[in-house]
């Protein structure tokens, strides 16, 4: 489980669900934690960068800085009490599933020691998809956590699972 976790580094992926990580940040600093964001180059175009260093008072990883890539391979992975992934699209379920380490943030899950939760958002057709259930499963194997989804309005209009769990009860499961 995360046991009090107060230092929460958080990935962000390429979901129309990612502007809601700035209540999450937000949540969380009000209760006391400290977040480092990570952002992949497409959770990039869904949220601005600056809204979350804002809201965690804190650079944001970037790719594109070597310092702060740096930072986020090597110092984040042993800092965090919780590597939190909100949202995370049905790629990133597949490539952390793979073990792979393309990007800083999965590079990050691959190297941490620290407890992982990822919370998925997609279409309902995606979350169903037995690849999708399959990489959720494995991603369970390996003892990460998989917050969600929940059953809702989706993007698409349509209801059905693939929601990503509200901010605030994504913050009370990081707390807890
Ligand atoms: C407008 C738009 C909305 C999207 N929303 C989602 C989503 O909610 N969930 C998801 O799994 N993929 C979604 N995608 C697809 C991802 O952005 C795509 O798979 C991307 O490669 C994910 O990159 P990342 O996981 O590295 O951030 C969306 C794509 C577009 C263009």
């Amino acid at each position: 489980m995360a046991k009090s976790a107060r230092r929460v580094a958080l990935g962000v992926t390429g979901s129309i669900a990612a502007f809601k990580t700035a209540a999450i940040v937000r949540g969380l600093v009000k209760r006391g934690a400290e977040v480092r964001c990570i952002l992949t180059p497409n959770a990039a175009r869904f949220v601005a960068p600056l809204s979350l260093a804002v809201l965690s008072r804190h650079a944001v990883a970037d790719v594109a800085d070597p310092s702060l890539w740096e930072m986020a391979h090597l110092s984040l992975a042993s800092w965090a009490d919780l590597v939190l992934v909100a949202p995370a699209t049905a790629d990133f379920l597949a490539r952390l599933a793979a073990g792979r380490a393309e990007g800083l943030l999965d590079g990050l899950i691959l190297s941490t020691r620290a407890t992982v939760a990822v919370c998925p958002a997609m279409d309902a057709e995606m979350w169903e998809h037995p690849a999708t259930q399959a990489n959720a499963a494995r991603l369970r194997d390996y003892g990460y956590q998989v917050w969600g989804p929940a059953r809702g309005e989706l993007a698409s209009g349509k209801v059905g699972m693939g929601r990503l769990l509200e901010p605030e009860e994504i913050v009370r499961l990081a707390l807890k």
